[in-house]
């Protein structure tokens, strides 16, 4: 096959590395667009000045700063930063989407299942109305809004639940006070918490670079819906400790601030509905094998 060029906004971060790599083994020429410069990127203000890469047949946008950076205060900066790093860049890709001549085949765009309004009773799919008054629900919209591009590009946006993974993410977070036996369930513990694990999420990003059918919402998640609780337990016993110190809703929403602690003490119920109808194969569908997997003390490389 032909080697292809493939331009992922953010490709330097947790799902972008390992996107990269895959998408490398595949004989992909990855281009990154990335704030810093390095051998494989590009800047953004390059994307905006000239446009994509020459023969650029897939774009991918993965940037966004991190909303759990503990070390950051939720600001009205730091919202701010949290919105432009999503919606301008997306914007940009798009818009540089829409005024190159060679057009690439598709737009992927990776969002978030925040899109839909946390609830311990309502059931989700990708049909589901984005109808959330919170913060996060209405940077998805505006978010998802950004990446408005002209046919016949497809567009395939994947709202992503939390990835499960050992480098990064929730994971990192919380690896070293469970590895310790200090780990518990977060809140009442009885949040849905949708997960997907990053080999599945990179894998569901392939997918929809390759299968010129997909397009539109998918809900990158896994099929096995488990509550935080549900999932702390699998977690702890993965790593044969016990999880018995439950982190209070109260001091989350003292230490991140309500608004953003609610990522962690609130839920929805998602379904990958659309995924599976598209024949999507999961190698990860149990949270069981997903937490086993990440049971290592010691980072992949
Ligand atoms: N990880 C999860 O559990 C999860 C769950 C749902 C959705 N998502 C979404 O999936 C995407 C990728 O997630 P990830 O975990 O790989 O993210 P990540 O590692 O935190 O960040 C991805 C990249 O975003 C760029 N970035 C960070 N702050 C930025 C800013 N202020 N302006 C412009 N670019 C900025 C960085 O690239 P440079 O430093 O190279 O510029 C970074 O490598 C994100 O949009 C995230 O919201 C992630």
């Amino acid at each position: 096959m032909a080697t292809r060029t493939i331009l992922v906004g953010g490709g330097t971060g947790f799902v972008g590395t390992r996107l990269n790599k895959l998408l490398k083994v595949s004989n992909c020429n990855v281009i990154n667009v990335s704030r810093m410069p390095a051998a494989n990127n590009i800047s953004w203000t390059a994307v905006e000045s000239s446009g994509l890469p020459p023969g650029t047949s897939a774009v991918v946008n993965l940037a966004g700063q991190q909303f759990l950076d503990f070390t950051k205060s939720w600001t009205t900066g730091f919202k701010q930063n949290v919105f432009n790093s999503r919606v301008y860049t997306t914007r940009a890709l798009a818009t540089a989407i829409n005024t190159t001549q060679n057009k690439p085949k598709v737009f992927v765009l990776v969002t978030g299942v925040g899109a839909y309004e946390p609830s311990e009773t309502k059931k989700y799919d990708e049909s589901s109305p984005t109808t959330g008054q919170d913060f996060f629900s209405k940077l998805l919209v505006d978010w998802e809004k950004a990446a408005t591009i002209d046919p016949p590009v497809r567009l395939v946006i994947i709202r992503s639940g939390v990835v499960i993974g050992r480098e990064g993410g929730m994971i990192k977070n919380m690896f070293l006070p469970f590895y310790f036996g200090l780990g518990g369930p977060i809140a009442s513990g009885k949040q849905f918490l949708p997960w997907i694990h990053i080999e599945d999420l990179i894998r569901l990003i392939q997918f929809s670079i390759e299968c010129e059918e997909v397009k539109g919402i998918l809900n990158g998640v896994a099929p096995h819906i488990v509550t935080n609780a549900e999932f702390t337990k699998t977690f702890a016993k993965a790593l044969s400790r016990p999880a018995i110190f439950p982190v209070p809703e109260f001091i989350l929403n003292l230490l991140l601030n309500e608004e953003r602690a609610m990522l962690l003490t609130k839920g929805q119920h998602v379904t990958p509905k659309r995924t599976l109808e598209y024949g999507f194969k999961y190698k990860y569908p149990k949270i069981e094998d997903a937490c086993r997997e990440c049971a290592h003390l010691l980072p992949n490389n």
